[in-house]
């Protein structure tokens, strides 16, 4: 069992020093954020503990630039909270300086974690040092709770360890739609990542009744059957898994047509769009992960838009998550039509899968 932060009370918080680990890891474009959901997700955290008396210290990798000085301005607006931001080390003297004077409900922000090699290490003598300086460790960072990172996994050895409110909903939503009966349930998966998404349809074989497939994924069913798919985005050691599926007699659910260009398929076409709109209309439960077209072109993204505009028309209990998947939703301003979005991309798919998250295990274990 996962202990919430939301179970330490105001005595317990007070005066206490917070070492909050985030997933801030965000697009960028010119020195600027673009997708900034997964920082307004942590604020109910932030305030959470700020509030009741804690010295947070917010701290989160990010992989788009090195630092995250130029974006500090940005995470401020977003959260709506004053941010001292200490560059440098996460470890030391002056992280231990700057929480020795702070006052309560005082937060600061840390470098990027993985600027330290020692992070994706999961080194415990790092874990240790990060520790030092703190008295209680809240995991936020659901997003990247896949990897077994010294933030995230060996850190919980050296704390008592909680998990974030946005942590607890994300493992209480995706565990309602994994739960929810099969019948009814329609997972959608689409997007260019193909590895990611095969662990996920064999793990809903049995789950969902509807199995809608694009993008690249639906690519290599395509192929399975014998269909010319020319230069298409694939992944061809997929084959096999794919071929048994179709015989499985699951309810896959390919495209029977496509908008092609340049020897590729980029959308799904009309007759696909419609079916896969009659079947969301019918569902209870939705899961959907992953564009079913190159959404970047817009007139590629007709199929992606008009099955995230069956979901949000429909009744059923909604879920999406991936990156491009809500860059698409935020641009057709449905962000509050569905249930829940999640913050994950791959950590999503991971739980999806049933496959047992390194960052989430260390909270179960250590918590
Ligand atoms: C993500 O964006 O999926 C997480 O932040 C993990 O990032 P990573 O793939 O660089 O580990």
């Amino acid at each position: 069992m996962i202990k919430s932060v939301s179970g330490l009370i105001e005595k317990e918080l007070f005066g206490k020093k917070v070492l909050l680990r985030v997933d801030f890891n965000v697009p960028v474009a010119d020195g600027k954020i673009i997708e900034s959901y997964r920082i307004i997700s942590v604020k109910e955290t932030v305030d959470y503990l700020a509030s009741r008396g804690a010295v947070v210290a917010i701290l989160s990798h990010i992989t788009a630039i090195k630092s995250f000085k130029p974006l500090v301005g940005q995470i401020k607006e977003t959260l709506g909270r004053d941010l001292k931001f200490i560059p440098g080390s996460n470890i030391g003297p002056d992280i231990t300086a700057n929480l020795k004077l702070a006052e309560s409900g005082k937060i600061f922000f840390l470098e990027n974690v993985r600027q330290n090699p020692a992070e994706e290490a999961n080194d415990e003598n790092f874990a240790k040092e990060l520790a030092a300086n703190f008295d209680i460790y809240v995991n936020d960072a659901f997003a990247v709770c896949h990897r077994e990172h010294a933030s995230l996994s060996a850190i919980t050895k050296f704390l008592p360890s909680y998990g974030g409110l946005l942590l607890m909903k994300e493992i209480e939503h995706l565990t309602k739609a994994i739960e929810m009966p099969r019948e009814g349930k329609t997972l959608i998966l689409g997007g260019a990542k193909v590895n990611t998404k095969f662990p996920v349809i064999k793990n809903f074989l049995n789950k969902a009744e509807n199995i809608l497939i694009g993008g690249a994924v639906a690519n290599v069913f395509l192929k399975a059957k014998g269909i010319a798919i020319g230069e298409s985005l694939t992944d061809d050691s997929f084959l096999e898994d794919a071929k048994n599926i179709i015989n499985s007699k699951a309810g896959i659910i390919i495209p029977e047509d496509y908008i092609e260009s340049e020897c590729m398929i980029l959308d799904i076409g009309q007759k696909t769009t419609a079916e896969f709109s009659e079947i969301i209309g019918k569902s209870k439960v939705i899961i959907w992960n992953g564009p079913l077209g190159r959404i970047e072109t817009p007139e590629l993204a007709h199929g992606s838009e008009s099955v995230a505009k069956a979901i949000t028309n429909s009744k059923a209990f909604s879920i999406a998550g991936g990156g491009d998947t809500i860059v698409l939703i935020r641009k057709m301003n449905l962000m509050d039509k569905f249930s829940y979005i999640s913050t994950g991309g791959g950590a999503m798919l991971n739980f999806l899968a049933g496959k047992s998250l390194p960052g989430l295990m260390a909270l179960n274990h250590n918590g």
